[in-house]
């Protein structure tokens, strides 16, 4: 496995009065040896604290991950029945059995192939009658588990610069909220529905603030399309303008990135 270690040395100056951290930044030569490094990761952090609470991620990026932590479970007998899940987000509104809920997506690729206890994995609900209420259900459900051990998170695509869906605008103190999503996500994630026309305007998302309550935080971001964010998210200013630009308040991020997505971070 080769990869290699970015060392970021500008805006170490605070943050509206908090301190700014540098994030472990490694670029590896491929895109397989990026999940290869995130599957070990998370699988690590279980081994070490079997009841660990994970906060997870949906789309693309960590379907490889995905799979690899299965196999593992299934190979290595990596006992997952103690782990507690709280999904990052869930598109609102979408029926939970929808083909590209985020709902269907978790079941489909990790939670029906492991051991977790069902009760212990959470997601907001796409078919809650009022978003705003799902919300604060979510938000006391989270706050009623201990804490956050691992978040694992992505970045949008393009301009975006989100974390779970804190799109443009979200600030540091934002919570488990209701959000509606910005033109460009819009435009990403219409691809991913088999009729683009059904992809919801909206949706119910952890907070800047809550993904931060995390004890650790690995970010994944794989391909060209994610380059400009990584490169504004952690060299750029630090604000509500590229919300994972807040990640650089939080002292135990790791950012797992190929070449591409790492390719303005190294010129
Ligand atoms: P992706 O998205 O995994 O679909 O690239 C990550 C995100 O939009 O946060």
């Amino acid at each position: 496995m080769s990869k290699e270690r970015f060392h970021l040395s500008i805006h170490k100056i605070d943050y509206e009065g908090h301190r700014l951290f540098t994030p472990e930044i490694l670029i590896f030569s491929t895109p397989t040896e990026a999940d290869q490094y995130a599957a070990a990761f998370v699988m690590e952090q279980i081994d070490r604290k079997p009841n660990s609470v994970l906060t997870l991620p949906t789309g693309p990026t960590p379907q490889k991950m995905y799979e690899m932590l299965v196999q593992i479970h299934k190979k290595q007998a990596l006992d997952m029945s103690h782990i507690s899940v709280f999904n990052l987000d869930e598109y609102w509104p979408i029926r939970r059995d929808h083909p590209s809920s985020y709902t269907r997506y978790m079941q489909d690729r990790f939670i029906s192939h492991i051991n977790i206890h069902p009760s212990n994995w959470h997601i907001p609900d796409g078919e809650a009658s009022d978003p705003y209420e799902e919300a604060i259900r979510y938000e006391k459900r989270m706050k009623q588990s201990p804490p956050v051990d691992l978040a694992v998170v992505g970045i949008g695509p393009g301009t975006t610069c989100h974390i779970g869906f804190n799109e443009k605008g979200s600030p540091l103190d934002s919570r488990v909220r209701y959000v509606s999503l910005d033109e460009e996500t819009l435009r990403t994630n219409r691809t991913f529905f088999d009729k683009p026309e059904e992809i919801p305007h909206g949706a119910i998302t952890q907070g800047v603030a809550t993904i931060l309550d995390a004890r650790k935080i690995i970010l994944i971001a794989k391909g060209k399309r994610k380059a400009w964010g990584v490169h504004r998210a952690f060299t750029g200013p630090i604000g509500p303008a590229a919300p994972a630009s807040f990640l650089r308040l939080h002292q135990q991020v790791t950012v797992v990135l190929d070449q591409d997505a790492g390719k303005l971070l190294s010129v």
